[in-house]
């Protein structure tokens, strides 16, 4: 039977964060109005149905990432798996592969993207399943240079991804969900790393929008890459 598998990316070191609250952990531990980032996320995406997980985490905090989020969620479903050092998120994604079977449909979420609506409830998951392929989601901003960048046209298909292009060609920033058919995991072994030496998610992408097999959601509500400070407090003020 076909499961949809969600991958949160919780590896990395969050280096914008460190310091903020006296801050020494990863960004994912940090509180967020008086909960770790990684259970409110695994909160978020429950609420969106979803029951299966597989959490990437670094060496430095597997241990406390598997405790913290143990304790809050005996009933769910989730495995873990250590990315030994932060070589991008697709190299990230890459680190479920063990846990994913073939149909499954996977959903990989970056730990620190929050959102005011649930980005998957009007997907077709059974119509996915028969014509495979991956969904991006994007959110209109001011500042695109500071993400993915797509463009997207007026039928919904992504034409073109770039990661945190100088000149955006759009202004439509991707969001850190995303959802792959597990092909994906193959489509990795493919990517060299970039220019910054990581292996891109927006390159993974950029593989199934070659067979014009990527389309684009775009969300309304409002969207949260709480990767600085400053956003951090806007996520709070958000959920209080
Ligand atoms: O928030 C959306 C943006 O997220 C997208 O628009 C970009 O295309 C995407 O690359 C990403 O950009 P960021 O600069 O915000 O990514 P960041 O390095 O903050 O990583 C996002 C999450 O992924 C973070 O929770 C840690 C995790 N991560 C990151 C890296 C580099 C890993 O688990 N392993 C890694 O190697």
């Amino acid at each position: 039977m076909t499961k949809i598998k969600c991958v949160i990316a919780a590896g990395g070191l969050g280096t914008r964060l460190q310091g903020f609250r006296k801050n020494q952990k990863t960004k994912v531990l940090l509180e967020v109005n008086g909960m770790p980032m990684i259970n409110r996320q695994i909160h978020q995406i429950n609420q969106w149905g979803i029951r299966d997980f597989i959490i990437i985490t670094s060496p430095d905090f597997d241990v406390f990432i598997r405790e913290t989020t143990s304790k809050e969620f005996p009933n769910l479903n989730i495995h873990y798996s250590v990315q030994e050092s932060p070589e991008g998120i697709a190299h990230a994604f890459s680190k479920a592969e063990s846990f994913v079977k073939k149909d499954d449909i996977l959903l990989l979420v970056l730990g620190d993207n929050f959102f005011g609506e649930n980005p998957i409830k009007h997907i077709d998951f059974v119509n996915f399943e028969k014509n495979k392929g991956s969904i991006i989601f994007t959110k209109a901003v001011d500042n695109p240079s500071e993400f993915g960048v797509a463009l997207v046209d007026e039928y919904g298909k992504v034409k073109h991804i770039e990661e945190k292009p100088e000149k955006p060609n759009s202004d439509l920033a991707v969001v850190g969900v995303y959802i792959f058919d597990y092909l994906a995991m193959d489509y990795i072994k493919l990517l060299k790393p970039s220019k910054r030496g990581e292996y891109e998610i927006t390159d993974l992408i950029n593989i199934y929008i070659t067979q014009s097999i990527c389309s684009n959601i775009q969300l309304l509500d409002w969207w949260i890459d709480a990767g600085t400070p400053e956003r951090i407090l806007e996520l709070e003020n958000k959920l209080s």
